[in-house]
């Protein structure tokens, strides 16, 4: 299992990636927290990142592609990469390390969800400073108000750039730069298109179906791979 999380912010990529990571005991890669933690840190790559991250800007594509570089190698056998590739130019830098490391991608995971429901979505996130878990206050909210079930942190934050003026921007970039590899992936036979509007569960049935279908299974009805159209 070697997937890709594909999706606008907000869809629900880190979501699923973390259940199934959880269900099946893949690493999951998230370009999104690597960076998030380097800032944290103040590392080189953390303050070269912090103003684009902070405006909803794609970072420099070297710095990204570093970061994927130095931890692929060490999970080749089985991924899931969520927030990259995120343009045509990660996409190729991608197929070139998965070639060099003979570990082909085997699925392209495309979470599809509108774009109205993604900011008021993405506006109602919180997360536990301390350990990263993530909440919603209406779709999934933590056991005792405020407080993170994960690790027992009281105060879960809001991203900075989870601001709705900040969100627009990062749903325009994803128009531009990323809903274009839906129909890359989707030309390679790689893509599964997952109606991401509906409760996390159900979409994460939608998830497990799309990845048994990969490895042979049947596919589910809203989890299929695409063949005529592109939704982005
Ligand atoms: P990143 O962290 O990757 O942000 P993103 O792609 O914009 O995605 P999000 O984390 O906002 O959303 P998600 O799809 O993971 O949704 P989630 O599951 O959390 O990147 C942040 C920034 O880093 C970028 O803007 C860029 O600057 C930089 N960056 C990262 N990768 C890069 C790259 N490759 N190249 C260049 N720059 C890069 O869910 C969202 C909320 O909705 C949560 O509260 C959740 O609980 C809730 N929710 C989830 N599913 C559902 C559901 N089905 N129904 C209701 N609520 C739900």
């Amino acid at each position: 299992m070697r997937l890709v999380f594909l999706g606008p912010p907000g869809a629900g990529k880190g979501t699923q990636a973390k259940l199934l990571s959880k269900a099946h005991g893949v690493p999951h890669l998230s370009t999104g927290d690597l960076l998030r933690d380097a800032m944290a840190k103040g590392t080189p790559t953390g303050r070269r990142a912090k103003e684009f991250v902070e405006k909803g800007a794609l970072v420099p594509d070297e710095v990204v592609d570093a970061l994927v570089r130095e931890r692929l190698p060490g999970v080749r056998d089985r991924f899931l990469l969520d927030g990259y590739p995120r343009n045509g130019a990660q996409a190729a830098e991608l197929d070139r390390l998965a070639a060099e490391l003979h570990a082909p991608i085997t699925a392209v995971i495309y979470i599809h969800v509108d774009d109205e429901t993604l900011v008021k979505r993405v506006s109602g996130r919180r997360s536990c400073p301390k350990c990263g878990a993530v909440y919603h206050v209406e779709a999934k909210p933590p056991r005792k108000a405020d407080v993170c079930d994960a690790c027992g942190t009281k105060g879960l934050a809001q991203r900075p750039d989870d601001r709705a003026e900040v969100v627009r921007d990062r749903l325009a970039v994803y128009h531009k730069s990323t809903a274009p590899l839906v129909e890359r992936y989707k030309k390679s036979k790689l893509l599964q298109w997952i109606d991401g509007d509906r409760p996390i569960e159900a979409v994460a049935a939608d998830v497990a179906r799309a990845v048994q279908g990969e490895a042979g299974g049947a596919g589910g009805p809203k989890a299929r791979p695409m063949s005529g159209r592109a939704k982005a």
